[in-house]
């Protein structure tokens, strides 16, 4: 009895090893690499369990993106650093960390594929800021949301879904005030403004936002004090100051928080 369940055992280790890495390796005979760290799937995506090559490899990962289980790898590490510089957690969870006023670009990395996360970046929505990252950029974001997304302990707060048809709902003050010249979104309203000459104010009390260099950190009364005299704490800001009454910097600081 104990000598069969042996036999059995050997089996399933031997199939459940062997199996799902020879349907890639039988065409990729020359391509045998980085074997102790797993199955090539584990890096190229893609489907080990067909011979037939349209199935085996939808969703692959090429050369270029598989560097993103590779210990220490410079591409991973300049991904990391251009999405901190960038600030996309203002707007997106990435990892373990981020808002979510957009996509979990964890789950983006699951859910779409290589060529539409890479239109994402390069030509963004409406309300995510463009970044004119070059390929290369994009290519070394797309391994650190990969490395990140891999390594995420899977929590996913969710995301707000956008409203866009608040119109009928009525004037936003922000959108009358700020809108000409900043875009935002907020949870509650739905994405603002319509303005690029100001940066985009997603997530501008969180931490995940990346201020100017003059501020900290944003928050209530440093904001009041910037939209009286931007001056007063960038000496050549170029946003004008505004004059705004009590209950319109409220709501504006309502949106913010909201
Ligand atoms: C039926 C044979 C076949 C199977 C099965 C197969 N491949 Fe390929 N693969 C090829 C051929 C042929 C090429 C080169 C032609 C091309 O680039 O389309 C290729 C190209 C690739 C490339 C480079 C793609 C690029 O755009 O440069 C990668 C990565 C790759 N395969 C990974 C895999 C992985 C991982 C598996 C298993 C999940 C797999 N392949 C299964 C035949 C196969
Ligand atoms: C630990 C991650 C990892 C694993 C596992 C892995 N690869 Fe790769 N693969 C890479 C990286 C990184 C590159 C690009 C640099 C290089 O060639 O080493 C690459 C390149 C390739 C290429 C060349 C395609 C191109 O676009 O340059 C092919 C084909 C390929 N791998 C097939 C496989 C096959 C088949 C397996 C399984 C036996 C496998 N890989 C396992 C990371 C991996
Ligand atoms: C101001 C907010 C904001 C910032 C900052 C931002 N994005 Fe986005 N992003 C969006 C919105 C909005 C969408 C489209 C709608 C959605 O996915 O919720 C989007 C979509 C995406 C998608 C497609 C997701 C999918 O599942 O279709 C990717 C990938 C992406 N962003 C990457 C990035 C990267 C990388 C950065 C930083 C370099 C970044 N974003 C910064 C708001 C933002
Ligand atoms: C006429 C265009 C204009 C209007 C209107 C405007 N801003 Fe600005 N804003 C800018 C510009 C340009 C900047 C870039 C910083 C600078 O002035 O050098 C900026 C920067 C900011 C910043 C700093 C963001 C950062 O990167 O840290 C905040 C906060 C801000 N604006 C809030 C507001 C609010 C709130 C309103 C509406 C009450 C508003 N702005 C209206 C043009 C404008």
């Amino acid at each position: 009895m104990a000598y069969k369940l042996l036999i059995l055992l050997f089996i399933l280790l031997s199939v459940g090893h062997i199996y799902p890495e020879e349907m890639c390796v039988s065409c990729h005979i020359n391509k045998i690499h980085y074997k102790s760290k797993g199955l090539c799937t584990l890096c190229h995506l893609g489907n080990a369990y067909t011979t037939r090559m349209d199935l085996a490899h939808k969703n692959i990962l090429n050369g270029d993106y598989a560097y993103f289980l590779i210990k220490d790898n410079w591409k991973v590490f300049k991904g990391n650093d251009l999405i901190e510089k960038a600030a996309c957690r203002r707007c997106h969870t990435v990892g373990n960390e981020g808002n979510n006023i957009a996509a979990n670009l964890n789950e983006s990395t699951r859910e779409k594929d290589i060529k539409m996360l890479n239109d994402a970046i390069k030509n963004p929505f409406l309300f995510m800021p463009q970044y004119n990252f070059s390929k290369k950029q994009i290519v070394y974001i797309l391994n650190a949301l990969f490395n990140n997304a891999f390594y995420s302990n899977g929590s996913n707060k969710g995301y707000t879904i956008l409203h866009f048809n608040r119109g009928i709902k009525g004037k936003n003050i922000f959108d009358e005030k700020c809108g000409m010249c900043h875009k935002m979104i907020s949870k509650k309203s739905g994405p603002l403004g319509s303005g690029s000459r100001g940066p985009n104010l997603s997530g501008l009390f969180t931490y995940e936002f990346n201020p100017i260099k003059e501020v900290k950190k944003w928050n209530e009364k440093k904001l009041r004090e910037w939209i009286k005299n931007p001056r007063g704490i960038k000496k050549n800001a170029l946003m004008p100051p505004i004059i705004l009454k009590e209950e319109e910097i409220k709501e504006i600081i309502k949106t913010f928080n909201e």
